[in-house]
């Protein structure tokens, strides 16, 4: 099985590798694919150096050419940055201007990602389309996921988004809990960063109410948010439901200090020393301070899954058709899903609450707007996109966004 990397050159790639090494994949070669030569001339080595401390048999490979990474692969992983950090920190500060959360994936600067994002991603897809296996799976980890997920399913491509949030919560509560992180099965429902875990089943008995009274203030805590949220609403929602839930103060943390893309860019700039380093062979701790947690355990887990090999069930963003009602089938959701060599198929979902329906819904639209705007382009469908987020939601505001996105984004208008 061949495995394509595009963004392989991402600080990130060592805790993929490390994944694919030490959980044993029949992966045969992980080709890294990416525009930065310099940095895959320290991460492909090292990336060579993890598989053999784990004995792997598999061929770690770079290349910047993507046509030559993307030639016979199994399988694509899709993880790039278009901009790199500096076009991250552009997004988590140009709406403060607004009043409205700087933020990479959630409310404006989400649609300011998505904007520059999906169409790098679309002529990633069709060249692995000419090029890669018949039948190959893209694992979409760029951001924002469920959006470029759409826009890949929606351009025909056998695509399933993956993203790291439902997996470190699995791990929390088994720790908790005090069991295996296998032994916990979530209920994890919304779409991509808007999740809640409704329960966490555990021997078939759901023990997330066990966790809301003995552990409340340990995982508000995590949060940031009141306990009050997570006992009102009877779940635990995913840290970037913070946006919402305490957007103000969020807003007023944020002004003048400084940016997550600041702080990531330092810490991969010491990574990048690291990984120089011809005696290092294990992903260095410092990784663990990035937001990608499991990243590895959940791509190769998805993985295996997806090409037969272990088929399971995965938390995953895949096509609604019909599993919340509510949705248009064509909207891209996250959940639990049956996942085998036919796909992720979403497992049966009890209704949603009006509080987390009416969310997801508003969100959902949104989104729908936001791959129009990435795919087509223009003022007019930016400004619509904004409209219609909860997080912006108001004439001026979308006006004056959008006037900043079409000036400062370069896009193809
Ligand atoms: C979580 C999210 C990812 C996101 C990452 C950011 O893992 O699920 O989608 O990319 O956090 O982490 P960073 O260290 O870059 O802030
Ligand atoms: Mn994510």
């Amino acid at each position: 099985m061949k495995v394509a990397v595009v963004g392989g050159g991402s600080t990130y790639s060592p805790e993929l590798i490390d994944g694919f090494a030490r959980l044993g994949s029949p992966v045969t070669e992980l080709a890294l694919i990416d525009p930065a030569a310099d940095r895959l001339e320290m991460i492909g080595p090292f990336g060579a150096r993890i598989f053999a401390r784990y004995g792997h048999a598999g061929q770690v490979t770079w290349t910047s050419d993507l046509d030559k990474g993307l030639d016979g692969a199994d399988v694509v992983i899709i993880q790039l940055r278009v901009g790199g950090q500096d076009a991250r920190i552009g997004d988590e500060t140009f709406p403060l201007e607004c009043g409205c959360v700087g933020q990479e994936t959630t409310g404006a600067g989400g649609l300011a990602k998505a904007l520059r994002t999906v169409p790098v991603v679309l002529e990633v897809a069709e060249r692995a389309r000419q090029l890669a296996n018949p039948g190959a799976w893209i694992v979409d980890f760029t951001n924002p996921t469920g959006i470029v997920t759409r826009a890949l399913l929606d351009a025909g491509h056998n695509a399933v988004g993956l993203c790291n949030v439902a997996i470190g919560f699995q791990r929390r509560f088994a720790k908790l809990l005090g069991v295996a992180p296998e032994a916990v099965l979530l209920d994890h429902v919304g779409l991509n960063h808007l999740t809640w875990e409704r329960a966490a089943y555990v021997d078939g008995v759901d023990r997330l109410p066990e966790l809301l009274t003995d552990h409340l203030d340990d995982l508000a805590g995590d949060l940031l948010l009141p306990g009050k949220v997570l006992t009102q609403l009877g779940n635990v929602p995913s840290y970037y439901l913070r946006y919402f839930y305490a957007h103000d103060a969020v807003v007023q943390e944020e002004l003048g200090a400084e940016t997550r893309g600041e702080k990531v860019a330092a810490m991969e700039a010491e990574l990048l020393k690291m990984y120089a380093d011809p005696k290092l062979d294990v992903k260095p701790e410092l990784l663990s301070k990035r937001g990608g947690a499991f990243y590895s355990e959940a791509a190769v887990g998805l993985i295996n899954s997806l090409t037969g090999l272990t088929p399971g069930i995965h938390p995953a963003n895949v096509r609604n058709n019909g599993a919340l009602p509510f949705l248009s089938d064509d909207a891209v959701i996250e959940v639990m899903c049956d996942v085998s060599e036919a796909g992720a198929v979403p497992r049966p979902i009890t209704p949603l609450a009006p509080e987390l329906a009416g969310l997801v819904a508003h969100v959902s639209g949104y989104e729908e707007l936001a791959v129009q705007a990435a795919v087509h382009g223009g003022a007019d469908r930016v400004y619509k996109a904004l409209l219609a987020h909860p997080l912006v939601g108001q004439h001026d505001l979308a006006e004056q966004l959008a006037a900043t996105m079409v000036r400062d984004r370069h896009l193809k208008w």
